[in-house]
This record gives structure tokens, C-alpha cells and sequence, in this order.
């Protein structure tokens, strides 16, 4: 099959890979072997990095931690990154790195792009970052993305994917007057109260979200990834208790398609949705602009009522978040003290920084690149090379590790930490289910050391994003700094 402009040449075989990792997590812990681990501390990081590490434990002084962003947090310690150019990046000692955590995301044509950059520059040196008031490409973003993204016929720049999440919630309510959430077990929809549940492993519930008091999941529940039947049940029994305002999906499965789902899954739970009377909420933070200009959407032909939007609609710019969706819907999002057009009751958001014409200039830039470049296929291209690499790497070392892709999303699994799942009808396994898995994620940890150490630097050890800025010599020079590291994985 032929890419056509979108990320993926041939779709995953959700059934199959799950079976992989489900073999994956019966198997004893896989990793790089502590004499190896201590080698890349001392050979690589102490002797290698100092500058890093005097600067982080300079700043644990005054930032909790050493740093202030979550996929900052790298073991043995956090480097410092200076200089950042399409698919490299430098730290303060002078190393450099294969980028293939993308800023989280947002930098599908490589970072600091020049194009991006020089647009950006311009319009700072005319109009600086932010007046509070209109700017032409607040117009310009929307109506590129409302041409690319057929179920956007309106769209609302808002500051982040989790303030998009929160307002489309909103929307829901007040668009279907029912109370209730279902989002996909493990999915990640940011980190506002109310959907911070059931994340990174299915059935966890509240239990990953300290801090947030146990009523204010009164109307959120998770449902199980590719299982419609627990879906249909839970909107089911949502009929009872006020009903369900909307189903959100992550269309190529939580977080970012760890777990993988199945194009009928995707197409099922829109369905179902609209059986119930609830919205279907496509949460494309990732995959928007990355799996295809139409999203992930366009790729598995679904119609979301609202469409969820953030990384890649800023250009790896600040303040990147939005809903678009159905006139019917985007009716409740009218800014301003009269909202203009239909008399609807107004969905209560906004954002000081929201709709910058920064992030509206970068983010119109980027996505027009996109279009010239044919990034999204090309980051897809070079996403299959990787896979298929590392699938061939993992075979040569006999390793249990699982590599799969979707497009320029790669996942290379060592431990399976999300595949585990949360049981509450046998209470009594989940303390030992939640210490495997933190065990495990300590040695994904290791593994995303390991592979900085041969200049490689992942999303959290096991996530893997390709950009347009590869070439194939790139990936296969990746390839073999991946090598270095699997010669020195085994049995822990
Ligand atoms: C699928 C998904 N939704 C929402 C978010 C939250 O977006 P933000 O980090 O911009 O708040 C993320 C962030 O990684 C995401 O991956």
C-alpha cells in the first residue's frame, strides 16, 4: 500500500503486538547489564558530561528536582541541552545526539527550523509576542487547519493540549446536557483534575493522580482499549447517572499507541458515542500533523464531533493547544464578552497567553512546511526504517524487547511497563502489579541512559519519534548506536 501523504504505509497488527508484549511482561526483566550501566555512568556521563552535571545540581537548589520539565528527568542526571538544529542536539559539553524525542512531539520537520524560525522572527521584530488583541494569523492557523482536518469547521487556539482537553469537556456538557467522561483506559488527556485517571496503565483510576481528591472523579471512568463491549457497558450504565457528555479516544492508542488499538476499535467507539448521545472526542495532541495534514482522523476515516489539538499546531513554539470541530459544537466557544453568532451559553476558558501570534505565525508556518515537505510521510518513512531495524536487532540479540510503529510514532518496548493492567475485582494483586512496574520503569530508565550514551536521546527510554529531518543513513546510523547498547542488554 502506498503512503499518500499520511505516516503510515501499512497499518500495525494491534492483535499481534499486544501478544508481544503480553509475552513481553511474563518474561524476567531484560535490560543493559550493571557492569554495562555503570560503564556508560562513569565512562560517559561523569566524564563526559560535568558541565551538565555541576549545572543540575546547581539549579536543584532553587527547582525541585534539578529541572522543571517532566522529560527532562534523566538518569544518572539531566543533561543541558544548548543548541538545537534539525534532527541533532548539543549539550553544554560539547556532545551531540540524535533527536528522537522531538521536544515531546511538536518538531516534525526537525527542530528550530530556519523557515519557522525567520517567520517567527519577523513577526516579533514587527508586532512582539503578544498584544491581547487580533492578529491575522490567529485567522491564517484556523482556516489552515479547518482546510486540512475535514471535521474542523472552526477552530479555538487555546494555551496547551490539557486546557484544550478541559474545554472540549465543557463543550460536551453543554452541548449534549449530560454530566459524565469515559476516556480510554491508560490515554493520556493532560493533567487537569478530572482527566487525570486511568493513566499509563488501564484500571489505575486515580491511583497515578495524587493530589487530586477522589469526588472530583465522580463523572470520569475509563473504559478498556480495544474492548467496545466494556465501552458499550460503561456508556450503558452512564444512561443511569446523568448520562455521557463524550467519549475521548487517543485514535492511535493510549499514550500515543503503546498499546495499540485496531482501526475497527477507532471506529467503533465513535459508533457507540453517537448510539448514547455522547460527543466523540478525538484527542490528536500527537498524532494531528503528524499521521497525515488530515490527522489521524483522515487515516482511519472517523468524523470526531471535536478534535483535540496541541505539539505540532505551535511549530514546537509555546502555547500549543486548540479545539476544532462541528459548528454545532464550536458554537459554545465563542471569545469575548459577546461571543458574535448563535446565542449559546459560552464554555467558560481562556488564557492570558492563549493565541499568541507567536504560536499562531509558527504553528501556520509549520504546518504549511509540512504540506511542502510531505513531512508526515517522510518522518512515516523513516519511522518503518527504524522499526524494522530495530524488529531485525532485537531478533539478532535475542531479546524479548517488542519494536512497533505507527508512522513517525515508535515504540521500542523493553519492559512493557503500560501493558500491565489494574484489577479491582482481585484488590489484593494490584500493590504487586504497581511495584513491577515501577521496578520496570527504573530499568527503562537505564535503557534511555544507555542509549544517550551512544548520542540517542528517546522519549523516556522507550518512545521514539522520527522527523522529516532524517535521512535513511541518519536511521541507520541510529541503528547502530542502538546496536552498541542491545550487545549489552541480558537477563538482569
Ligand atoms: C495525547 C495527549 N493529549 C494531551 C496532552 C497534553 O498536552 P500539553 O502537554 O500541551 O498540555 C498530551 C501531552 O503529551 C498528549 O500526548
Amino acid at each position: 500500500m502506498a503512503y499518500n501523504g499520511f505516516a503510515i504505509d501499512e497499518y500495525l497488527d494491534a492483535e499481534k503486538v499486544t501478544e508481544q508484549l503480553d509475552e513481553l511482561i511474563k518474561k524476567p526483566i531484560y535490560s543493559v547489564k550493571p557492569k554495562a550501566l555503570k560503564n556508560y555512568c562513569e565512562k560517559y556521563f561523569d566524564a563526559k558530561c560535568a558541565k551538565s552535571k555541576e549545572m543540575i545540581s546547581e539549579a536543584k537548589q532553587v527547582i525541585p528536582g534539578g529541572v522543571q520539565h517532566n522529560l527532562a528527568f534523566n538518569y544518572p542526571f539531566p543533561i543541558v541541552i544548548t543548541k538545537a538544529e534539525g534532527n541533532k542536539l548539543y549539550d553544554l559539553d560539547g556532545n551531540w545526539y540524535y533527536d528522537l524525542l522531538q521536544a515531546g512531539g511538536p518538531t516534525i520537520i526537525g527542530s528550530n527550523d530556519p523557515v519557522v524560525r525567520d517567520a517567527v522572527i519577523d513577526l516579533l521584530n514587527t508586532c512582539g509576542p503578544s498584544t491581547g488583541l487580533f492578529h491575522e494569523y490567529e485567522y491564517k492557523l484556523a482556516k489552515k487547519i479547518s482546510d486540512c482536518v475535514p471535521s474542523v469547521d472552526k477552530f479555538r487556539m487555546l494555551g496547551s493540549g490539557t486546557e484544550a482537553c478541559m474545554c472540549a469537556l465543557r463543550v460536551a456538557r453543554l452541548k449534549t446536557g449530560k454530566k459524565n467522561v469515559l476516556k480510554m483506559g491508560g490515554a493520556y488527556h493532560g493533567w487537569s483534575d478530572q482527566m487525570a485517571y486511568g493513566m499509563r496503565i488501564p484500571g489505575t483510576k486515580g491511583l497515578q493522580s495524587p493530589g487530586v481528591p477522589s469526588f472530583v472523579f465522580k463523572h470520569t471512568d475509563e473504559f478498556f482499549p480495544n474492548d467496545l463491549e466494556d465501552l458499550e457497558k460503561k456508556l450503558k450504565r452512564n444512561e443511569f447517572i446523568g448520562g455521557t457528555a463524550a467519549v475521548y479516544i487517543e485514535p492511535i492508542g493510549p499514550e500515543s499507541g503503546t498499546r495499540p488499538v485496531s482501526k475497527e476499535f477507532v471506529k467503533g467507539c465513535e459508533f457507540l458515542a453517537h448510539k448514547y448521545g455522547a460527543l466523540f472526542v478525538c484527542d490528536e495532541v500527537v498524532s494531528g500533523f503528524r499521521i497525515g495534514l488530515s490527522g489521524a482522523q483522515g487515516y482511519f476515516g472517523v468524523d470526531p464531533d471535536l478534535t483535540i489539538f496541541g505539539k505540532i499546531i505551535a511549530g514546537g513554539y509555546p502555547g500549543a493547544g486548540g479545539v476544532g470541530g462541528h459548528d454545532d459544537c464550536m458554537a459554545y466557544l465563542g471569545a469575548g464578552l459577546d461571543a458574535g453568532g448563535k446565542k449559546v451559553t459560552k464554555a467558560m476558558c481562556g488564557g492570558t497567553m492563549a493565541a499568541t501570534p507567536i504560536s499562531c505565525v509558527a504553528g501556520y508556518t509549520v504546518i504549511s512546511e509540512i504540506e511542502k515537505r510531505n513531512a508526515c510521510e517522510v518522518a512515516g518513512r523513516m519511522g518503518d526504517r527504524l522499526t524494522k531495524g530495530l524488529q531485525e536487532l532485537i531478533k539478532k540479540y535475542n531479546l524479548p524487547f517488542v519494536a512497533f510503529n505507527t508512522g513517525s510514532v515508535c515504540h521500542l518496548d523493553s519492559v512493557g511497563t503500560m501493558h500491565f493492567k489494574i484489577d479491582w475485582n482481585k484488590p489484593w494483586t494490584i500493590p504487586g502489579v504497581l511495584s513491577e512496574t515501577s521496578k520496570r520503569k527504573a530499568e527503562m530508565q537505564h535503557m534511555g541512559a544507555a542509549y544517550m550514551a551512544e548520542g540517542v536521546i528517546t522519549l523516556a527510554g522507550s518512545r521514539l519519534y522520527t522527523s522529516a529531518a532524517y535521512t535513511e543513513a541518519d536511521i541507520d546510523d541510529v541503528l547502530r548506536r542502538f546496536e552498541n547498547v542491545f550487545a549489552n542488554c541480558g537477563k538482569l
